[in-house]
């Protein structure tokens, strides 16, 4: 189904790798000095993933507060967030998203949100950017007391009203893996506006990090790697042929890689994968306009589409834009047209597999009183990708096989209200 002559597409816009970068020299500023240069932040620590800085940060509040043991995610997630939260010996709580959209649906929250709430973590996407300044007043109404963490790992250079996302939480949270943008293979990063609360980040993560020269050799191995097969033939090797080999057996929790457990320790990022971080920062402003750029011309086109809806960033809101959301309608038999779709190489695929009460192994872990509106999107939404190789040929048979998918009109009865 692929025309021929289109070679794999990544699922999300990573920013291409350079040879040079892995050559860069140490001196200079720093890779936490230049990012904060880039994103107007005052402070940042890097860790070493988006979920041991989510893990630091939630290990941090759990002192703050012990009394308070619930933590509410988004049911639409990574279902690593959830391991993470079990980790810390807390009670992860799944909010309901807002029909037919990924914030969290408010009413829901407002049900959810008692004395032993400890935090709330919105999720920015890479495609889209969670209302957090709306979550702030909705929870300021409550006076609980309740802290919010930004679960930004896809949305490194996002920026809401011109500031980074990550600054109207208390903490802010990034991922530098591999597929979301900016990426040191494995890297994350934390911030927080208030010093204080900086400082005893900062504490608590020196407490739980190591320092495993095994472990960073590893990862400069895997970082080494990346770079050789950041191409077409690479990515077809190591992840469209895995991807096609599990969705071939029905197993989508494997395809989309929802399986990856929860690190049993936290070792410290050295300084030459920094370095060819800072190298590869230095071209991030560009990429991210390039990849917004074809986010907003895939969008255009695919919003005049029937029956499809294109999940559009709000006014103010500036995405990473690695990938765009599109809903599906409900029709019978979706799922194995979006599992063909996932199979090709055109760089369509599902963020997560499911809503995260919906993974046998979380269910023990996470609390739900209903999730109807982040079950019927994960049931029917896609991502697609706006990687530099979604050349107008690419771009077109996209368009293309989502045209004879939008065409049907979603059934009234199968979809929640919103969902279009
Ligand atoms: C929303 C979200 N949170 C957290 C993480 C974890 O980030 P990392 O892979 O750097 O641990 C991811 C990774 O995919 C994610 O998508």
């Amino acid at each position: 189904m692929t025309p021929l002559g289109i070679g794999e597409i990544a699922p999300t816009a990573g920013l291409a790798p350079r040879a040079r970068d892995l050559f860069a020299p140490r001196r200079g500023p720093t890779l936490e000095e230049a990012i904060c240069a880039q994103l107007g932040l005052a402070d940042i620590e890097v860790v070493e993933t988006g979920i041991a800085a989510l893990y630091i940060a939630m290990t941090y509040l759990k002192r703050q507060s012990p009394r308070r043991r619930k933590v509410i995610v988004s049911a639409y997630t990574c279902p690593l967030v959830v391991k993470m939260i079990a980790a810390t010996g807390l009670q992860a709580v799944a909010c309901d998203t807002a029909a037919g959209g990924f914030d969290l649906d408010l009413e829901d929250l407002a049900r959810l949100i008692d004395r032993d709430t400890l935090a709330v973590l919105p999720t920015h996407y890479g495609g889209l950017l969670s209302d957090v300044e709306r979550l702030r007043a909705a929870l300021v109404a409550t006076s609980s007391g309740v802290s919010i963490v930004e679960d930004a790992a896809q949305a490194f250079g996002a920026t809401q009203n011109g500031q980074s996302v990550g600054c109207i939480g208390d903490i802010g949270v990034f991922s530098f893996g591999a597929g979301k943008g900016f990426t040191i293979y494995q890297g994350g990063a934390f911030i927080a506006t208030d010093p204080e609360v900086m400082a005893g980040l900062r504490k608590v993560a020196a407490e739980l990090t190591s320092q495993s020269a095994l472990a960073e050799a590893r990862r400069a191995l895997l970082l080494a790697g990346y770079h050789a097969l950041y191409n077409p033939l690479g990515l077809s090797a190591f992840y469209g042929a895995r991807k096609r080999f599990w969705l071939a057996r029905g197993n989508e929790i494997r395809a989309a890689e929802d399986d990856i457990p929860f690190p049993v320790a936290i070792s410290r990022v050295g300084p030459w994968r920094k370095a060819v971080g800072r190298a590869a920062l230095a071209r991030l402003p560009d990429h991210l306009a390039r990849s917004r750029e074809r986010f907003d011309h895939v969008s255009k086109r695919l919003c005049a589409v029937p029956g499809l809806k294109v999940h559009l960033p709000a006014p103010g809101a500036r995405p990473t834009a690695t990938f765009v959301f599109v809903t599906l309608p409900a029709a019978p038999g979706i799922d194995a047209k979006i599992r063909r779709l996932w199979a090709s190489r055109l760089g369509i695929a599902k963020m997560f597999s499911r809503a995260i009460v919906d993974y046998p192994d979380l269910r023990p872990l996470v609390l739900d009183r209903g999730t109807p509106h982040a079950r019927a999107l994960a049931a029917t939404t896609i991502t697609l990708s706006t990687h530099a190789s979604l050349t107008p040929a690419a771009e077109a048979a996209v368009v293309s096989e989502l045209q004879t998918l939008g065409g049907a009109p979603a059934p009234e009865a199968v979809l929640p209200s919103g969902v279009r």
